[in-house]
């Protein structure tokens, strides 16, 4: 899980002293150098300025249990820069990656408690040498600095281990993402988001930017971006952005689905997204009374069967004045970036992602579904192969909402793990927004389940987080999670009952084979 920043300390240059503590301020500026006009007399004069000693990182929850030893600490007094509050114990060490709005700072060591500490009014020379014994390993966490800018006291900390590396489907690299998935904190870091993009990435100037309201409206209209912000409040809203081919690649060991990209798991993210509510809009240009349907058009260049279009498709008029649709301008407190969608992008919770357009261009009402290729002949489903053209599902079901489904993270597949009590981790998440009641696991094939713990509840459009333990003797064992949803909906048991066309929507009960030594 993520935290918070509960103080930000620095020590002024004046006077290079030492001594401790620092004191609360309310911004820091961090910069590749470190913070900015915070004196570290040992690291300045000692360390030659070591851009791994950059910043000092402490938790709050350490703190808290040395308060409960008898030593009266307090933010600040162990020389740490950033005095954090949430994470989990283990979740800051070496090579963690902490990101705090635009800031990412990468954790190098542990840093070890040293003589200055005595200077400490609670201390002293007699105590010190106990005072250090207890705070062995509890001193903070230098991190070098990644990514430099502001932060503020009461910022969100997320945590990111680095165990993992981005998977590229394509060869201009627009269809990515990240695996082996080991989610610190429920809202996914921006560098470990997936993309899907089906051309490439559109230069878009902001002040050029225009968004057009046409069709069955009582006013069309057109707003810049300045027109959009200032016409209407600013809402976010936490969601999980599912790709309609997430897990396509199990599909695809039934026999191949050509043409079509071999997503696993990685397909999913969950983003805070801010902007604009499509309903305030809609309500605004007023609603038709004849209009059903609402079209988004992404300014993105694709190429189809010789047309060029943007991407596009289109969500019933029901859901697009929800409340929940947002035109997004940014993704997890900052701007969206280029790959996802900026200026602007639509964000559908709870269906495919598809109809989550990104680069915004055009919003069009009107009484059907939208011609666009991405609704009419692609994000199908088609259950049965149309003989004369194989790939043709133009006669399927346009898809809306994301299927309950649940996914095993950790381990993960042809992993070797210690025999014995193993264990097992991943995600759940329901349909329509519904949240996950019930995640029950394997750890032979789906013969006898035990019950996972939702240890993350989520929120009503994102993902949850579950745990298990399993008993496992030495050999394979095919581990499998299943999830229910508060209606009794579970999901289906087998590949070929969810099996269609072009591989969308997979939510069979999710198989990882391991083994255990
Ligand atoms: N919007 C445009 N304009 N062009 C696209 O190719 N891809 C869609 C959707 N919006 C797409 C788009 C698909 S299929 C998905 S799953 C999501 O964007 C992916 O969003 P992300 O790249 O921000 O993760």
């Amino acid at each position: 899980m993520g935290g918070r920043i509960v103080q930000l300390s620095l020590k002024s240059e004046e006077g290079r002293s030492r001594g401790l503590p620092k004191h609360p301020v309310q911004e820091l500026v961090i910069t590749p150098e470190g913070v900015q006009g915070d004196f570290n007399r040992w690291r300045t004069e000692e360390a030659a300025g070591d851009p791994d000693q950059a910043v000092l990182l402490q938790s709050e929850e350490f703190l808290a249990d040395l308060r409960a030893e008898g030593w009266p600490v307090q933010a600040g007094d162990m020389g740490e820069n950033l005095t954090v509050a949430g994470l989990r114990s283990d979740a800051l060490r070496p090579g963690v990656r902490v990101h705090l709005g635009e800031v990412v700072l990468e954790v190098s060591k542990v840093c070890d408690p040293c003589t200055i500490l005595f200077g400490l009014p609670y201390v002293g020379i007699e105590r010190g040498p106990a005072f250090l014994r207890a705070l062995a390993g509890r001193r903070g966490w230098f991190a070098r600095v990644l990514q430099g800018g502001m932060i503020r006291t009461d910022m969100p900390v997320d945590v990111v281990s680095t165990d993992c590396r981005r998977l590229v489907h394509d060869a201009e690299g627009l269809n990515t993402g990240v695996w082996p998935f080991r989610p610190d904190s429920l809202v996914t870091p921006v560098d470990r988001f997936f993309t899907r993009s089906h051309a490439p990435v559109p230069r878009i100037d902001p002040t050029g930017w225009r968004l057009e309201v046409d069709g069955l409206v009582d006013r069309p209209r057109s707003f810049s971006l300045e027109e959009l912000r200032g016409a209407f409040p600013r809402r976010s809203v936490t969601a999980t952005l599912v790709c309609a081919g997430l897990r396509r690649d199990e599909f695809m060991s039934l026999g191949p689905l050509r043409g079509e990209l071999p997503w696993g798991p990685e397909a999913i993210s969950t983003g805070e997204w801010t902007g604009v509510a499509l309903r305030d809009l809609l309500q605004a240009v007023g609603v038709g009374e004849r209009a059903r349907h609402v079209e988004f058009i992404g300014l993105d260049d694709v190429e189809r069967h010789g047309h060029r279009f943007g991407f596009g498709g289109s969500i019933d008029l029901a859901k697009a004045l929800s409340g929940e649709v947002l035109l997004a301008s940014e993704l997890n407190r900052a701007p969206l970036p280029a790959a996802h969608g900026f200026p602007i992008r639509v964000v559908v919770p709870g269906w495919i992602g598809a109809r989550s357009v990104k680069w915004l261009g055009r919003i069009t009402l009107a009484e059907a579904p939208s011609t666009n290729y991405f609704q009419s002949r692609a994000y199908r489903v088609l259950r049965e192969i149309n003989a004369t053209d194989p790939r043709d599902i133009s006669a399927g079901v346009a898809m809306s909402g994301v299927p309950l489904n649940a996914v095993i993270l950790d381990p993960t597949a042809a992993q070797v793990v210690p025999a014995g009590r193993v264990p097992v981790r991943g995600w759940a998440m329901g349909s329509e927004g519904r949240p996950p009641t019930a995640v029950e696991v394997s750890s032979n094939g789906g013969e006898d389940w035990v019950a996972a713990r939702i240890g993350v509840k989520g929120a009503a459009w994102t993902w949850a987080f579950w745990e298990a333990a399993v008993e496992l003797a030495p050999g394979g064992h095919t581990l499998a999670v299943r999830a229910t949803d508060g209606s009794g909906a579970t999901q289906p048991r087998t590949l070929g009952e969810t099996w269609n066309v072009k591989g969308y929507g997979n939510n069979a009960w999710h198989r990882v084979f391991v083994r255990a030594e």
